[in-house]
């Protein structure tokens, strides 16, 4: 079934229910309207960080502010009756403290009325995560490649690509477990380590450059509609949107520059009586 009939919105644990079931499926959002076209398809929906490279021009996921994540959370809350929305923390607003890591959260969740949130880590955040778990925040978990840490991981680097890596990325996964996270997503991760964490774990993973052995898959949606310049290996554009918005704007400026828009059909006429009025006054003794 690829469209959703229900209406109670999914939770949490709604998604940790689904291991090893049918594959969740989830993508990224931004703005209400496309949170709506998606709500019918999807599990949840994850406002990324990604924002700040995608619809901001960053660079990076590093400058984007928790305000934004709001702004766009409380969008998505808007346009989503179905999907569980889980909302990003960025850069430098978790990673300090448990504490610090609470009070945004908990900032997020109130403004936005999220079900979730999300932040990137595997050991070094197995504190976080129980603190945050055991006070009421569903946590998605985020290892492999952790985009706020390119510039300690040296670029955007598929990770587990050799086994003396694996160790260590299946201890993140194994941390993040038993912390309490209620799924994890894994990020552009060799296959064979993905489908072994994804066989070793008891909460669901969700690909994104991980290969089908995961649970779920997530993509950014932008991405998948074939809307962004540069796109990696591990995306499929299932549409063309990029090149749909180009053909309608240029249509639009041709038809502006030869006057065929606005036709007669968008365009505000008077009532009758009063554009009689205002032909009289005008000197004009008929209708025109
Ligand atoms: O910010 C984001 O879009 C993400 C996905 C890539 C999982 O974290």
């Amino acid at each position: 079934m690829s469209q959703h009939t229900t209406l109670r919105r999914l939770t949490a644990p709604d998604i940790t229910a689904r291991k090893g079931g049918d594959p969740i499926v989830s993508l990224t959002s931004y703005h209400a309207h496309t949170a709506a076209i998606a709500d019918k398809y999807v599990d949840f929906l994850l406002v990324g960080d990604s924002v700040g490279m995608v619809m901001y021009g960053f660079e990076s996921t590093l400058p984007v502010p928790l305000e934004l994540m709001i702004m766009h959370g409380r969008a998505v809350v808007r346009g989503a009756r179905r999907a569980l929305v889980v909302v990003d923390m960025p850069f430098g607003t978790y990673e300090e403290s448990p504490t610090q890591a609470f009070h945004n959260a908990a900032q997020v969740m109130k403004e936005t009325q999220c079900g979730a949130i999300k932040l990137e880590g595997g050991k070094r955040m197995g504190e976080t995560i129980r603190f945050l778990t055991e006070r009421g925040i569903p946590v998605m978990a985020h290892i492999g490649l952790t985009p706020q840490a390119i510039n300690a991981l040296g670029g955007f680097k598929t990770q587990g690509r050799s086994q003396d890596q694996w160790a260590s990325i299946e201890e993140d996964a194994r941390v993040v477990t038993e912390a309490g996270a209620f799924a994890v997503v894994l990020e552009a991760l060799a296959e064979p380590l993905a489908a072994k964490i994804t066989r070793d774990i008891s909460i669901p993973t969700i690909g994104i450059g991980a290969s089908p052995a995961c649970d779920g898959q997530i993509l950014v949606m932008e991405d998948m509609l074939g809307l962004s310049p540069r796109i990696p290996k591990f995306v499929k554009e299932f549409g063309k949107v990029g090149e749909a918005i180009e053909n309608a704007i240029r249509r639009y400026a041709d038809e502006v520059r030869s006057r065929q828009f606005p036709a007669p059909e968008h365009t505000y006429e008077m009532k009758s009586l009063l554009l009689l009025l205002f032909s009289v006054a005008n000197g004009r003794n008929r209708l025109v």
